[in-house]
């Protein structure tokens, strides 16, 4: 599932930047896979992911 359509970023991507980032900031870990928050729809499902590390 897609957690930043804008970047075209997938939860197993957000999750494996936020074990070289840490879990408490989304930008941060966007940054580490070479992207930008664009429109920020996507931060309040991203900061679940990196809480919970649900999904596949
Ligand atoms: S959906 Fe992530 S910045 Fe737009």
């Amino acid at each position: 599932m897609f957690v930043c359509v804008c970047n075209a970023l997938k939860e197993r991507d957000v999750r494996e930047a936020a074990r070289v980032v840490g879990k408490s900031c989304p930008k941060a870990a966007y940054a580490q896979l070479g992207c930008k928050v664009k429109c920020g729809q996507c931060l309040p499902f991203a900061r679940e992911v990196l809480m919970d590390g649900r999904g596949a």
